[in-house]
């Protein structure tokens, strides 16, 4: 099904089944454990062995000489698999370093040896007598000093160019009111609960991998090419997946070591990174440095508005695209953006929860609220003045909704916004200081195709098929809620098979483009299922309702699971997006309110109250995304006050490369959160008129709570974390 004219009313719109807070589907099976993840994958091939990764010591240089003879005589030990053992590998289009070196090191942590063993313990404890000897070579570890050889991002993707509207230089110059600012976000760590994990199997020349992954297809595609053997002759398996947060976007090498050791081996064969290996062997979000100028009007107009962001990667590998919001988000006649790129040796970089917004935000919004002090007005007022309905870089394409603007309102009232001092440091509970502050959120909506196959079997049973997967988001209830609205069922009657590549392709989970693309793949095949009963019962499809398990035209009704009773009725579909995606900016919106207390003496900060309010079209299940909200607002805190891996920069790694030196929020971090939904559909977006939500949810949270801790103390800190150090 092609989408290409703005959705016109359907099915999902009698929402009696979308739009209401069904618990998960399934949700019984992960909390009482049932739900398999990759590594507990016990009985699906007999006579598993156990993997155990090496990653390398140094950061860059080449590997002279491995000595694995100790390692393949320890007890239990069935085979070491090495470079020389694997043979030439070629390198998926989305991996940035290979996932096994030798002889060369990208990074450090890169794989270097997979031990294979009778059990884990044996695995793990003969690759501590695997030897590498190394010869290190200079790196470049440190981006304030690489900054300034950074290059224009290479790639043909438009997002990666400057941009540059009429005279920003000339402009800013002249304008009344300037702000000229740098800030600096750290490097950071996905560290998700569940670990990259694979077992594999191999049948011959056929290969499965059950896997914890957010793209299927894209994984069978780039493990087809790095084995060199065809796309058919693997499958991917991942069904549950323990949070993913763009880590598991692409194929790791628990997953390309578990296919080259079950090969090796002769048997099956399952990998899971440690903890401490994750952090440097996979992604990470890099770290920027951020430049943004905004020039205005004394009474508050923007005239200028300039954001460039440096960033770093391995060679080959992409920026972090910081400035994307800067482009979308504010008025103003004269603007530029740009990224520069520096090659650095660090691990590699790549997506994290809401790529580009997110940290990008944390500077823009800053930078907002300093320019909004700087012109003694509101922060909201200053934010709506400077609102618009159209794409700033090209005026003549409208967002396809946008209600930034009704997200303050809202969000203030709800919030208490009133209630707060323009005056820095002006309320006092106590040792306490207390601030507020508020941030845009913003985050685009990219649709993305997306194919599912329904069927209806004589029990009345609908099975929907899809690759897609659940990261914990809520994909199995939101797809499952689709399939019983569009055929008139209950939420008990439809089971939702997902993660498998065997199934039709899915979006996949990624830039929260998951719920809506993917819902839409299945409402496209359900409309083929529905053409499929009418013709069976010999009625027209165009006039059947589908309710309460029958079909009705006129009225005549039949029960939906007759018309499977010669057999099950199958439809299978994809949803592609056209043109409305070009013609129209479709983006998603939102308003974050934080309060925060900082400790008068000791500098400590605790978050009292969050609020974020959402305008994300049609909201699908308000349970499971307030779910995704919540989540998100709890990683923006985690980005404001503590998320930093730590750089050595002499021996180039992440030293804080575990849960004990990598802090994320706890509970006892987190306060009270509330999200309101505005009610709204998109019909430019899918015919289910929702949009992404769930990265929405962190784009801006960082920058709230910056400027609560700046309302509450008057001290402004512009690198992240804010840490109480840089407080005192
Ligand atoms: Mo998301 S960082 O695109 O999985």
């Amino acid at each position: 099904m092609k989408f290409d004219k703005p959705a016109t009313e359907n099915p999902i719109d009698r929402l009696k089944v979308v739009g209401h807070p069904h618990d998960r589907i399934d949700g019984t099976r992960k909390v009482t454990g049932t739900a398999r993840y990759a590594y507990e994958q016990h009985d699906v091939v007999p006579n598993q062995a156990y993997g155990h990764v090496i990653g390398a010591a140094i950061a860059k240089g080449r590997i002279t000489a491995m000595d694995t003879e100790a390692a393949r005589r320890a007890p239990g030990v069935i085979a070491v698999l090495t470079a020389k053992e694997a043979g030439p590998l070629k390198k998926g289009k989305r991996n940035t370093a290979p996932l096994l070196a030798g002889p060369e090191v990208a990074h450090y942590h890169q794989a270097v040896a997979l031990v294979i063993a009778e059990s884990f313990e044996q695995a793990r404890a003969a690759g501590a007598l695997v030897k590498v000897s190394y010869e290190t070579a200079e790196g470049a570890f440190d981006l304030a000093e690489a900054k300034d050889g950074a290059a224009k991002p290479e790639g043909d993707d438009p997002s990666l160019d400057d941009t540059q509207v009429g005279d920003f230089a000339g402009a800013f110059a002249q304008a009344p009111v300037t702000l000229d600012a740098t800030y600096t976000t750290p490097d950071e760590s996905h560290a998700m609960m569940e670990p990259h994990a694979t077992l594999a199997a191999w049948e011959g020349e056929r290969l499965t991998l059950w896997t914890s992954n957010q793209m299927v297809a894209w994984g069978v595609t780039d493990m087809a090419t790095t084995l060199g053997i065809p796309e058919d002759r693997i499958r991917i398996v991942s069904p549950f997946i323990g949070g993913g947060f763009g880590g598991k976007l692409f194929l790791r090498s628990d997953v390309l070591l578990a296919a080259l050791g079950a090969r090796l081996a002769k048997r099956p064969v399952k990998v899971a990174l440690s903890r401490p290996l994750i952090v440097n062997n996979t992604t990470h979000r890099p770290a920027t440095i951020q430049r943004i100028r905004i020039g205005a009007t004394r009474d508050g107009k923007i005239t200028a508005i300039g954001h460039e962001s440096w960033s770093g990667d391995q060679p080959g590998g992409g920026p972090e695209v910081a400035v994307q919001q800067t482009r979308l988000l504010y008025a103003g006649a004269h603007r530029m953006t740009a990224m520069r790129l520096a090659e650095l040796d660090l691990p590699e970089g790549n997506a994290m929860r809401a790529p580009g917004e997110a940290p990008g935000l944390m500077a823009l919004e800053m930078a907002m609220d300093e320019m909004a002090e700087k012109l003694g007005l509101d922060p909201i007022a200053f934010r709506v003045l400077n609102d618009t309905q159209v794409d700033p870089e090209k005026p003549e394409r409208p967002f396809s909704m946008r209600r930034l603007d009704e997200c303050f309102r809202v969000g203030a009232e709800r919030f208490g916004w009133s209630r707060r001092s323009a005056r820095p440091g002006d309320r006092r509970e106590g040792n306490w200081m207390i601030g507020m502050g508020v941030a845009s959120a913003f985050r685009n909506n990219i649709v993305m195709k997306s194919g599912a196959r329904v069927r209806l079997d004589a029990n009345g049973i609908v099975t929907v098929e899809t690759d897609m997967t659940d990261i914990g988001t809520g994909s199995y209830t939101i797809i499952g809620q689709t399939a019983a609205e569009m055929l008139g069922v209950g939420l008990d009657r439809v089971v939702v098979k997902l993660g498998d590549s065997t199934f039709p392709v899915s979006a996949g989970s990624g830039g929260q483009w998951g719920g809506n693309s993917s819902t839409a793949g299945v409402y496209a095949a359900c409309i083929k299922l529905r053409e499929a009963v009418a013709q069976n019962l010999g009625i027209n499809s165009a006039e059947a309702v589908f309710a309460d398990g029958t079909v009705k035209v006129g009225n005549r009704s039949l029960s939906l699971a007759s018309a499977a009773e010669g057999g099950p009725l199958s439809g299978e579909d994809t949803i592609e997006f056209g043109e409305l995606d070009e013609t129209h900016q479709q983006s998603t919106f939102g308003a974050h309110f934080v309060e925060v207390g900082v400790d008068a003496y000791t500098a400590e900060t605790r978050i009292r109250r969050m609020l974020a309010v959402c305008a994300a079209g049609r909201i699908l299940n308000p349970k499971t995304a307030r779910s995704q909200v919540i989540g998100a607002m709890t990683m923006g805190a985690g980005a404001a006050l503590m998320e930093e891996l730590a750089v050595d920069k002499r021996r180039g790694f992440f030293v804080n490369h575990d849960l004990a030196g990598y802090e994320v929020p706890v509970h006892a971090d987190i306060p009270h959160q509330d999200v309101i939904f505005l009610d709204e559909v998109d019909p430019m977006s899918s015919p289910m008129k929702a949009k992404g939500v769930g990265e929405l949810g962190i784009c801006g949270v960082g920058a709230a709570v910056a400027n609560a801790i700046y309302n509450a103390t008057g001290v402004r800190v512009r690198n992240y974390p804010i840490t109480l150090d840089k407080l005192l």
